[in-house]
């Protein structure tokens, strides 16, 4: 898969809900009743980060849920792509990029969001052809600010902030420009998880697709 196409599908896949959820999963048998609630809640992409040891096994159980688009967080290299494709993901996300990780995903082709940071980060991977990417971390690197900033000379590039974004940030965030969807962990705060609390979840994630964009 080419850069030009994996970004593509990432501008797809943000155009279908404002917030893509950061989920840590750490028990599998949670990942179908949460993605239900979440899909419900009107936020159909999911990114699972693979950052426990159920978070595969709770890749392939969303995978299976109607109308869920479930790709793969904390992806740092090619053994975490071969992975995350074993397990379905759709796509994949990463705080940042590597040759070694975005060949890996072009060879095999899984979409990725490729994380930047600073205005280089971004040309570099403009350049290899990634005109949609992950503002990480957002609230750390400057953020609505700094992203504003970054989209003026280099408005061709789309982001998915991340890390940091909240309800009392994400409007901000959405109103810019060059502001795909924003990325977010507070539509499955771990409490609410760990209790089984999905009617409280699905609200959390109503609220956040509620959010207006650009
Ligand atoms: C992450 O990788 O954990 C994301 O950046 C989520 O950040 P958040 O918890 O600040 O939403």
């Amino acid at each position: 898969m080419t850069p030009e196409h994996s970004s593509e599908r990432l501008r797809e896949l943000g155009g279908l809900a404002p917030v893509i959820p950061v989920l840590v999963v750490h028990d599998a048998a949670q990942a179908r009743p949460l993605a239900q609630a979440l899909v419900a809640g009107g936020l159909p992409v999911l990114e699972v980060t693979l950052r426990t040891p159920a978070a595969l096994d709770a890749i392939a159980q969303m995978a299976g849920v109607p109308g869920c688009v479930v790709g793969a967080g904390t992806v740092l290299g090619p053994t975490d792509v071969k992975a995350a494709l074993a397990a379905g993901a759709q796509f994949a996300v990463s705080p940042g990029a590597t040759d070694a990780l975005l060949a890996a995903c072009e060879t095999n082709d899984l979409p990725v969001l490729p994380g930047a940071a600073t205005a280089s980060e971004t040309m570099s991977l403009l350049e290899r052809g990634y005109s949609a990417q992950k503002f990480f971390p957002a609230e750390v690197a400057g953020g609505v600010r700094a992203l504003k900033a970054i989209g003026a000379p280099i408005p061709q590039v789309s982001f998915c902030p991340t890390g940091g974004v909240s309800p009392d940030n994400a409007a901000d965030y959405l109103a810019l420009d060059n502001c795909l969807c924003v990325g977010g962990s507070w539509v499955a705060p771990a409490n609410l998880v760990a209790s089984g609390d999905w009617e409280a979840i699905e609200t959390l994630a109503r609220n956040a697709a509620g959010l207006a964009r650009n």
